[in-house]
């Protein structure tokens, strides 16, 4: 968070429960990366109370806000002007402070279509099946029009819904033509290599096991499956769809885009993707947390020492990234380096990072000294688990490896000057990949563990034993 002083800008979230909100994950973290004096916070709203606030946050000098359920449709009448795709989708998620009053936008819609687009997926002439004619399925269609897609089937249990919302679409003639349809008729469609977004709330955590639509027959036409929902992260729509051999995407990205639409609609600027990547991070963190811990930093930090006395504490098991590098290539670091070269082993190490994110759990990561130096690596020891940078003096950590003739990097005429270089370069990329800084000096392990643990308790709060 920025330091709050005269300047603030504020900018928030009206809605009516915002309590489990992730918005504030983006923009106080987009706010952070980019140093920018603004504060996102939620401000949980009653229906007979929306007008005022809005005009509240005006005269408070508001930014921005966005908005969510249930205020998407009824915010629409206290606003100055009203973006056109907003307006004709029929729900604003986003204002934008100008002169007098706010404009309202609809980046929920933009979102899918960023998210989209970075997947590399194109709608131009394609035939989609949109599943769901609520208030998320109408902007899907109005993106389906605007990328130029050639027709659009609106499946919905309640057909008439779906037939008010063609209705609708079909007047704006904007070449796609939108066929209304019971869910039960889905067979009717003859076309194959269909693109379909799920837009039912059906299959949201805790109902897993549920889908909207389970006949594998169906899922054999279907190219690519998005599901309008996030969490779980591979919902059983997605499932089916990657099982008939076709691609599946769920809708974090749409979250993570329409906060950065919006914040860059309040703040006229453009997020940078590197900050963007930063942001995806922290929200697969929070919709998805892991109860791993990771240890970075230099040889001698004692990440191996203290990690396998924190395991033992824990209940936990150990892992040593490098020693699971040289056991799925069969060979040690340095044969790897020799005999396949750096880049070949830099990719090997993002695969296995990726996969261990992926399968392991409850385990303490001990992480070879130059893995959190890349940036891609960095993030994926996030995803993995909570990340503790040990810490020590330059001379602690000469006098702890002087000795061991193993560590190649140390192989010259003055290891102490090398330690003291490479640290200088270091420490800012091990500080930059880390959630917690543990100093190691001391070598009590009852002390150094006692730290970590303190820290991993308040996150998972029941673990601790
Ligand atoms: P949102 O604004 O998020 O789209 P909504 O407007 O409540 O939410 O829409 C929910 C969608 O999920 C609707 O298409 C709804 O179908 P109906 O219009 O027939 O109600 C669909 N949906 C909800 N429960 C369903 C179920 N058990 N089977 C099939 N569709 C369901």
């Amino acid at each position: 968070m920025v330091d709050i002083n005269g300047k603030t800008r504020l900018i928030g979230l009206i809605g009516n429960p915002v309590e489990h909100t992730l918005s504030p994950v983006i923009h106080n973290g987009i706010s952070k990366g980019l140093g920018v004096n603004s504060v996102y916070v939620p401000f949980k709203v009653e229906s007979e109370g929306l007008a005022d606030a809005v005009k509240g946050a005006y005269e408070l000098n508001v930014l921005g806000m966005n908005v969510t359920v249930p205020h998407k449709n009824r915010v629409m009448e206290s606003l100055l002007e009203i973006d056109e795709a907003a307006k004709q989708i029929g729900a604003v998620n986003t204002l934008v402070r100008m002169d007098g009053g706010y404009k309202g936008y609809n980046t929920d819609m933009l979102g899918l279509s960023r998210q989209i687009k970075e997947d590399g997926i194109s709608l131009e002439g394609e035939t989609v099946v949109i599943l769901g004619a609520g208030g998320a399925a109408k902007a899907v269609v109005y993106m389906c029009l605007t990328e130029g897609a050639g027709k659009v089937y609106l499946l919905n249990r309640t057909f008439e819904k779906a037939e008010v919302i063609a209705k609708d679409m079909n007047t704006l003639q904007m070449g796609t033509v939108i066929v209304p349809m019971a869910l039960e008729d889905y067979r009717q469609i003859n076309e194959e290599r269909l693109i379909v977004f799920q837009a039912t709330s059906i299959g949201l955590a805790p109902h897993v096991e549920d889908v909207v639509l389970s006949d594998k027959e169906f899922y054999k036409k279907v190219k690519i499956g998005v599901d309008l929902i996030y969490n779980p992260a591979n919902t059983r729509f997605m499932q089916l769809v990657t099982e008939a051999g076709g691609k599946a995407y769920n809708a974090l990205k749409m979250l993570l885009y329409q906060g950065v639409i919006a914040y860059e609609l309040w703040h006229d600027i453009h997020v940078p993707q590197d900050i963007v990547n930063d942001i995806y991070v922290e929200l697969k963190r929070n919709v998805y947390p892991k109860d791993n811990i990771v240890l970075i930093g230099f040889m001698g930090s004692g990440k191996t020492t203290f990690g396998k006395a924190l395991a033992e504490k824990q209940n936990m098991n150990f892992l040593d990234t490098d020693a699971f590098i040289e056991e799925q290539a069969g060979k040690p670091i340095a044969k790897i380096f020799e005999e396949d070269g750096e880049d070949y082993f830099r990719k090997l190490e993002t695969e296995v990072l990726t996969r261990l994110r992926d399968t392991v759990t409850n385990t303490v990561f001990s992480t070879g000294g130059g893995m959190p130096l890349r940036t891609s690596n960095a993030r994926l020891l996030k995803e993995i688990g909570r990340v503790y940078y040990l810490t020590a003096a330059n001379q602690v950590i000469y006098e702890r490896v002087k000795e061991d003739s193993n560590r190649p990097l140390l192989q010259c005429e003055n290891p102490y000057e090398r330690i003291c270089m490479l640290m200088k370069e270091r420490a800012p990329l091990y500080e930059r990949a880390a959630d917690v800084l543990v100093d190691t000096n001391s070598t009590d392990i009852e002390e150094v563990c006692g730290k970590i643990m303190e820290d991993y308790g308040t996150q998972h709060g029941n673990r601790v034993k």
